[in-house]
């Protein structure tokens, strides 16, 4: 039985495995909580995302991800599962995902949200922008913003963050909002933080 305790953005405390089931690599559950997430039943991850500032929530999604993504070096496999831990986390997005350097363009990745653009040349939109500038690209109104890309007609502001491993461009996050001024300096450093530990886990 999984018990989910309360909604979006809040804390996850009650998961109930079944007597026998084992957890993602197919051992028995550990009582055991390493950081702040353990894997409970096949599948499964118990997280502990606090509800509280902004700051908690980052911390708390970095933690997660690192515990995530620890012994995995598969790049399509942590941006799938960062992907979905931003998604489940963070309010008012109607985007979370990746999109990969791939030869001289942007390539989409694990995403959650609608399908979006498939590729993006470097310097152009948003992403491409954050990609050749290799700065964070905050954008409070993307309509303000000339060549936004337009993925999702709902979209109202975005963050991208550039992922860079010893000094070389892996690809970049995208959170979009149908919020305008969604995303703040907070959001920018949590985001920030996030995409420097994916770069090392990104082989
Ligand atoms: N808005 C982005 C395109 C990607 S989608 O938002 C998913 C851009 O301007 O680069």
């Amino acid at each position: 039985m999984h018990l989910k305790l309360r909604g979006h953005h809040e804390r996850i405390d009650v998961i109930a495995r079944s007597e026998g089931d084992l957890d993602c690599r197919g051992n028995p559950p550990s009582q055991v909580t390493h950081h702040r997430i353990a894997p409970t039943s096949r599948g499964m991850y118990q997280f502990d995302i606090s509800a509280g500032s902004k700051a908690d929530l980052y911390r708390d999604l970095l933690s997660a991800l690192d515990a995530l993504t620890a012994d995995e070096p598969d790049a399509i496999a942590n941006m799938a599962n960062a992907s979905a831990l931003i998604w489940e986390y963070l309010p008012d997005l109607n985007w979370a995902g990746f999109y990969r350097l791939i030869g001289d363009e942007l390539v989409l990745g694990p995403f959650q949200g609608k399908a979006a653009c498939i590729r993006i040349a470097l310097g152009k939109g948003v992403c491409g922008t954050a990609a050749t500038t290799r700065t964070t690209q905050l954008v409070e109104d993307v309509h303000a913003f000339p060549g936004h890309i337009a993925c999702d007609a709902a979209s109202r502001s975005e963050l991208v963050v550039p992922i860079v491993r010893d000094g070389v461009l892996v690809g970049v996050l995208d959170l979009d909002s149908p919020e305008p001024a969604r995303f703040d300096a907070e959001d920018a450093a949590g985001c920030e933080a996030l995409a420097a530990l994916l770069a090392t886990r990104t082989l």
